[in-house]
């Protein structure tokens, strides 16, 4: 009895110390990857572009970027919804995760957006299990982008896998002119992420013209 207590108390102190090395390491790579973007003067953009954000969000961090976008460019929004919501907490995870393991993808609602209208779209999803998102794969099976300049964001906790090269396979018949991720970050770097996203901007803009 004594035994097993002392393996318990060693996998929770064990766990402790390598999550607690995790968050650390994650939050020394943030902010060494966002300090270029602390000084970074914001320039103006070309708000005659007809821009179209495409997003999916569970927990705000993708809908935050995709209204930072929007607040920087006009921009339409779109948002993926589920036609049945995700449960909360534990139950969500295991729902998603037997998602993936059943490739059983959920059915999203509503009507498709008009790509056709758009001079760049720009897609964004959260990173889950190191890949895209099932409602955003439901949504890309159901569009086409008639070679339409797509780009395209991740948001996530630190690592996004495969997303990117996942996002490029799914995201059928678009011209990819860019991708980029955005991890979750504290309060304190509220500016330098809004440069970070004005630069990208600028560039995808230019290669739009
Ligand atoms: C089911 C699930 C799986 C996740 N998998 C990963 C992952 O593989 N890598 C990662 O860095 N973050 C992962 N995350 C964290 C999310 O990618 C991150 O919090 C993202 O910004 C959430 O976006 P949202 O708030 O718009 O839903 C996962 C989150 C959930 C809910």
């Amino acid at each position: 009895m004594k035994i097993i207590l002392y393996i318990v108390l060693a996998a929770i102190v064990i766990g402790g110390i390598s999550g607690g090395l995790h968050l650390w390491k994650v939050a020394k790579k943030n902010a060494q990857e966002m300090a270029p973007f602390a000084e970074l003067k914001p320039q103006s953009l070309d708000k005659n572009k007809k821009i179209l954000v495409i997003y999916y969000s569970l927990t705000g961090h993708t809908k935050d970027i995709a209204e930072r976008i929007k607040a920087q460019t006009n921009a339409d929004l779109y948002a993926i919804e589920l036609k049945q919501p995700l449960p909360t907490g534990l139950m969500a995870y295991y729902q998603i995760w037997k998602q993936y393991k059943d490739k059983s993808f959920p059915e999203v609602n509503g009507t498709m957006p008009d790509i056709n209208e758009y001079d760049l779209v720009i897609l964004g999803s959260p990173v889950w299990m190191y890949t895209v998102s099932t409602p955003m794969q439901s949504f890309l099976k159901r569009a086409d982008f008639n070679k339409r300049p797509v780009a395209i964001y991740s948001t996530q906790g630190s690592n996004p896998g495969t997303f990117f090269a996942d996002m490029k396979k799914a995201t059928k018949n678009a011209n990819i002119i860019s991708e980029i991720e955005f991890n979750n970050l504290p309060q304190k770097y509220d500016e330098a992420l809004n440069n970070k996203i004005n630069k990208w901007l600028v560039q995808i803009i230019e290669k739009v013209k």
